[in-house]
């Protein structure tokens, strides 16, 4: 057998390891630093909070994002079948997972495409691993993956450490902000760059926006850690430990979230990376975020049913409108980006110059 996992092998033991392993980074999400002001006094309805929005053409019933996760097996495909019908059914958006799987064996395309036969209005994201820019890949097989979905947008993920864990990996980076801003420029779609779980730092946001990327997926420290998922399939020592050692490695999602907004404040953000809940989104929404994406919940979920999901984002939407309620907010126009509401969990102790006189 090749030591190169083919990339479906790779995919279904991704799945099976963010399941049953514990892939959390050991980094935390920045957003447990913040709290809402509670108002005792909100001035307004629960029944009045509405948390719709309008994305690259589409309506949104509220900001949440299935974040991109999967394709190229039999279980893949029932897995996004069941996460796109929930969307369909909810009004929210979803990302498929690569589609260099299908892209290389085209029997795969029914894995991704189901997403749009199940989820025919839902604002549907593709995905590609920008690095295969360098490996061969270009308008073309941007404008495949997108025509496969009938995408709304197109992800180009960035993932250098996960590449960098795999033995074969595509660690080739080389000069290619250039090549995505070429995308850019062709594509008939908004592009998106997402980072897989380790952050966005100011200077990539910056490169990102001289690409003139839309918008940019932040995915920060916090959740699912990729070098610790990559450890646990490691097929010999030396892998494993190299893995082990980035446990804590990258950028939070929340300072993910305000280095975005420092370097290109008009940017559509969106968060991922370690959201546990509604009150994670709306912090996130907070700092200057348009969606909050997660993964583990929803993949959970589907791995029951479609009612599952739809049951799982009803609870998220809710968990989002109490949060806006309590904190006395109605509209997503009132929160996102403007002033941080959010304050510190624990505000440093203020001095007191003459307490041990
Ligand atoms: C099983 C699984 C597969 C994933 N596959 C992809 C992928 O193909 N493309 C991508 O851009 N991100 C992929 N991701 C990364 C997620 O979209 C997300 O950015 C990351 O896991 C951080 O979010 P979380 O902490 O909520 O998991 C995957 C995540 C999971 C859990």
């Amino acid at each position: 057998m090749s030591k190169v996992a083919p990339i479906d092998q790779r995919k279904s033991e991704h799945i099976q390891i963010c399941l049953e392993e514990d892939v959390r980074s050991a980094v935390k999400t920045g957003l447990e630093r913040y709290r809402f002001v509670h108002e005792a006094l909100p001035e307004i309805a629960l029944a009045d909070v509405n948390l719709g929005l309008s994305l690259f053409g589409k309506q949104l019933s509220a900001p949440i994002l299935i974040s991109s996760m999967t394709g190229g097996t039999e279980e893949a495909g029932e897995i996004n079948a069941r996460l796109a019908e929930a969307a369909q059914e909810t009004g929210i958006a979803m990302g498929i997972g690569s589609q260099r799987a299908a892209i290389e064996n085209p029997s795969q395309t029914p894995t991704f495409s189901i997403a749009r036969k199940m989820a025919p209005n839902a604002l549907l994201f593709a995905n590609l691993g920008a690095v295969q820019l360098n490996y061969g890949y270009g308008i073309d097989e941007c404008r495949c993956a997108i025509d496969m979905l009938e995408a709304d947008a197109l992800i180009l993920h960035l993932n250098p450490l996960q590449e960098a864990m795999q033995i074969g990996g595509d660690t080739n980076f080389m000069s290619l902000a250039k090549k995505i801003e070429e995308i850019c420029k062709k594509l008939e779609v908004p592009v998106i760059a997402k980072e897989v779980g380790w952050g966005i730092s100011e200077r990539t946001a910056k490169l990102l926006a001289n690409c003139g990327v839309d918008a940019i997926d932040v995915a920060g420290a916090g959740g699912t850690s990729w070098s610790q998922v990559e450890m646990h399939r490691a097929p010999d020592e030396f892998t494993r430990e190299l893995a082990a050692t980035f446990k804590d490695w990258g950028i939070n999602t929340a300072d993910s979230i305000l280095n975005v907004k420092k370097v290109a404040p008009k940017m559509t953000i969106f968060a991922s990376g370690g959201l546990k809940n509604g009150v994670d989104i709306a912090k996130s929404i907070a700092l200057g975020a348009t969606l909050g994406g997660m993964t583990g919940l929803f993949l959970e979920s589907a791995m029951i049913s479609t009612e599952k999901v739809v049951e799982t984002i009803e609870l998220v939407k809710r968990q989002i409108e109490v949060t806006f309620f309590a904190a006395g907010f109605s509209t997503m126009n009132e929160i996102v980006g403007v002033g941080l509401r959010p304050t510190p969990t624990h505000p440093p102790t203020p001095t007191r110059p003459n307490q041990y006189p």
